[in-house]
């Protein structure tokens, strides 16, 4: 009976699998097959077999990935209290080192509450769906984040999107869907990860207030390099609110991994008794506390890191576009290229790659179909001689 069932399944196990081969099929014709190819390094420079690869498809903008600061810290958070945080944080997992990094977000975003979790995504996720409900609506810009969107989604509330940036259509929507009893959430990205532009958050503020709406903005890649010591955009502008939260992740320009929501002390207080991606899930280990300490440590010291970081942008983005190459309306250390076609983004990016360059290829799903893009991640281990030789290599690689 054994024998004879086993044949049976497996070829069930087939027939159910003929599915996966066919989206991998799909995708593969439309240039869209994904890799999780391995790197020998992190940082903006990997140093392999006597090689020097220009990595521009990371996050760890300020160079603090191998800083001896953060490894220190790491590595004395480890020791005193071991690998992990061995319980979820209402249980028995909450250690000295999440309370402290939690008063130390809130203290460099100048907000009075910050509450820690597993990762950006997982911020994100279980932040938005108890701030609304399927009674409440949502204005979120055209191209927020994937976690924002999805938090977005886990909520039930309405979805409205505004055009990306534009102040107007969001006051229209604004106008168009009034609260009428309902609440009102606006989701924007501070600095926006695939077009490298800034968000107009004074104007946005401004409605937000008007209109007696939330405002939550992603803070995810202007952390460490707006702001005063880094601390990001919301703060820059003296935009903090009762109303208004912002969410990052510790794993870009701070170089560890969590994420973080700031708000008022009762946000904080009605995330820790609601939030399920907050609640159910292990605390954040002791090594990446230590991590995101020392990270903050260092913004405090050397405050004018971000500035350096932007000048260097500036001076590669006016090169790329002195010969034409489109660079949206970048305005920080991410600087997209526009492609246009999927296949050639990833033949231009397997070319730089070739010549020990890593570009991101990035294509849709994750930026809108059609403008298929590389995306160059600046980070404070370029030299001018590196954005130079990336300059050339990449006019070399379009096509004009
Ligand atoms: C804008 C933005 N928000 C949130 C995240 C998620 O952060 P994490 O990597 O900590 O999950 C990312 C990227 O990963 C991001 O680019």
């Amino acid at each position: 009976m054994f024998r004879q069932a086993l044949p049976q399944a497996v070829s069930s196990v087939d027939m159910k699998e003929d599915w996966i081969q066919q989206k991998l099929d799909e995708a593969a014709t439309r240039g869209l097959t994904r890799q999780a190819s391995v790197q020998a390094q992190t940082g903006g420079i990997i140093k392999e077999n006597r090689k020097r690869i220009l990595n521009f498809s990371g996050n760890d903008y300020l160079n603090l990935a191998h800083h001896p600061h953060l490894i220190e810290r790491a590595r004395t958070a480890l020791e005193e209290y071991g690998t992990g945080a061995t319980a979820s944080r209402l249980v028995s997992g909450t250690l000295p080192l999440h309370e402290e990094l939690e008063t130390r977000l809130a203290a460099c975003k100048n907000q009075t509450a910050a509450l820690l979790y597993g990762s950006g995504y997982l911020t994100s996720l279980g932040t938005i769906p108890h701030l609304v409900d399927r009674h409440d609506l949502i204005f979120a810009d055209r191209l927020i984040h994937a976690c924002m969107l999805d938090g977005a989604r886990l909520s039930g509330a309405k979805l409205i999107r505004f055009k990306h940036n534009d102040p107007t259509d969001l006051q229209h929507r604004l106008e168009q869907h009034p609260a009428n009893g309902r609440r009102r959430l606006i989701l924007t990205e501070s600095l926006f990860s695939m077009d490298g532009d800034l968000a107009p958050l004074p104007e946005i503020a401004f409605l937000a207030d008007n209109h007696n709406a939330m405002l939550m903005v992603d803070e995810a890649h202007a952390m460490g390099i707006f702001g005063p010591t880094g601390s990001g955009r919301i703060h820059e502008h003296n935009l903090q609110s009762a109303t208004t939260l912002t969410m990052g992740t510790l794993s870009k320009a701070l170089a560890g991994y969590g994420g973080y929501i700031c708000g008022t002390a009762l946000l904080r207080q009605h995330l820790i008794q609601t939030s399920r991606s907050f609640i159910y899930t292990t605390a954040p280990p002791p090594a990446q506390l230590g991590t995101a300490l020392g990270a903050l440590e260092i913004l405090e010291n050397e405050p004018d890191l971000g500035t350096r970081l932007l000048e260097k942008a500036a001076h590669f983005r006016k090169a790329l576009q002195s010969h034409g190459l489109n660079t949206l309306q970048s305005a920080s250390q991410i600087i997209p290229i526009v492609i246009g076609d999927n296949h050639q983004a990833m033949h231009i990016a397997a070319s730089l790659k070739e010549q020990d360059i890593l570009v991101g290829a990035i294509r849709p799903p994750t930026v809108p179909e059609g403008t298929a893009r590389l995306r160059i991640s600046l980070t404070l281990a370029h030299t001018d001689d590196d954005i130079d030789r990336a300059t050339r290599a990449i006019i070399r690689a379009i096509p004009s």
